[in-house]
């Protein structure tokens, strides 16, 4: 027996014998590897003339697929075994109960969107969504709002394309042009969502939310709009009675425009809402403009109505007293733990809103 057989019989042994994958995949760089055993054995083909070559090489290759099949079964019995191990000491009896919960968070904006649209739902009004990518039409143009208007400028709105024919919507608004041209008259909707500014301080971020509210019917009028928002404003901060006051005011999609603000003061460096002598602007609203109802193909002669524009994130703000708008988009987890909501916190017109 030569003394390459000698070895190849040893390590035969050597892999029947072995037990764990470390031992084999070094038995498999012995044999296999660039300076195994096997490749030693080729590189004596260059001593032998043409003849002894195709004998000293086939012998090598019927070796070598030998060890192969003994190595690869070997390979598999081990690595079955291993999982087989491993299935057996991480069991899990998925019966038991859990005994450490990792609970997730509310984002108080999304909180504050639930209770908003709860409190509606309780008069009549239903929820609508619009894309976050509106078309100039839609943001502007649709809502009476003229060529030139400041909101247009580039510094305010983030155009997506050169045209400046699509953008980020810059309010909610447009899901009432949206509601209106797919539906039929009367409309009760509210629509909460993202909208985009080029405007970043204390009280300003590029993204910040709203919530549009419309209501078109055949004889709407601003009774309707301040009766509708002094219950939307009592229920939101849980109070009896609210201080509140119209400000004349101007937007180009409605008219009369007015913007609402409500009583508060300061106790114990605490904001009370509903009482004192200070005034917080909350929102815009007003009876929706004829041109609007127009160019949404309602007939401006039967219908009319009113529509306003909420800032949510304020209200979460001055409702659950937070007071650096930012924090709110900084993805902090500390501060998600500290002002989110369980999520089992579902609010509810009868439970209470946030208790
Ligand atoms: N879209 C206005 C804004 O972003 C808010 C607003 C004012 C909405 C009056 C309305 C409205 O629907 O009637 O500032």
């Amino acid at each position: 027996m030569s003394e390459f057989e000698k070895k190849i019989t040893e390590y035969k042994g050597k892999i029947k014998l072995s037990t764990n994958i470390e031992e084999i995949e070094s038995l498999r760089l012995d044999l296999f590897g660039k300076n195994g055993v096997i490749n030693l054995e080729f590189k004596k083909l260059g001593q032998l003339s043409a003849e002894e070559k195709k004998i000293f090489a086939a012998n090598i290759n019927k070796i070598k697929q030998d060890l192969l099949d003994i190595y690869n079964a070997k390979s598999v019995e081990i690595l079955d075994k291993d999982i087989i191990q491993k299935v057996e000491k991480e069991k899990i009896d998925i019966t038991l109960p859990e005994k450490e919960f990792k609970i997730g968070k509310v984002h108080p904006v999304s909180q504050v969107i639930d209770e908003i649209s709860c409190i509606f739902s309780e008069i009549g009004f239903s929820v609508e969504e619009g894309p976050d990518v509106e078309n100039d039409y839609n943001n502007f143009t649709a809502l009476n709002t003229p060529e030139n208007h400041p909101a247009k400028d580039m510094h305010d709105t983030f155009y997506l394309d050169e045209n400046m024919k699509t953008l980020l919507r810059t309010h909610t608004s447009p899901v009432q042009v949206r509601t209106m041209l797919k539906g039929k008259p009367p409309f009760k909707i509210i629509a909460p969502g993202r909208t985009y500014r080029s405007d970043s301080d204390q009280t300003h971020t590029p993204m910040f939310h709203q919530l549009e509210g419309l209501h078109i019917d055949k004889d709407i009028n601003m009774g309707h709009l301040k009766g509708c928002l002094n219950y939307f404003i009592r229920e939101f901060f849980e109070v009896d009675k609210i201080k509140m006051r119209f400000r004349p005011s101007h937007f180009p999609f409605t008219e009369p425009s007015a913007e609402v603000d409500i009583g508060y003061r300061i106790e114990n460096n605490k904001i009370i809402i509903g009482e004192g002598d200070k005034w917080l602007e909350i929102l815009g609203c007003g009876m929706v403009h004829p041109n609007v109802l127009k160019n949404c193909k309602v007939d401006p002669n039967k219908f009319q109505g009113f529509a306003f524009g909420i800032g949510i994130d304020r209200l979460a703000m001055l409702k659950y007293g937070i007071n650096d708008l930012r924090s709110f988009f900084e993805c902090d987890y500390r501060w998600l733990n500290h002002y989110g909501f369980d999520p089992l916190d579902v609010p509810t017109n009868y439970r209470g809103l946030s208790r």
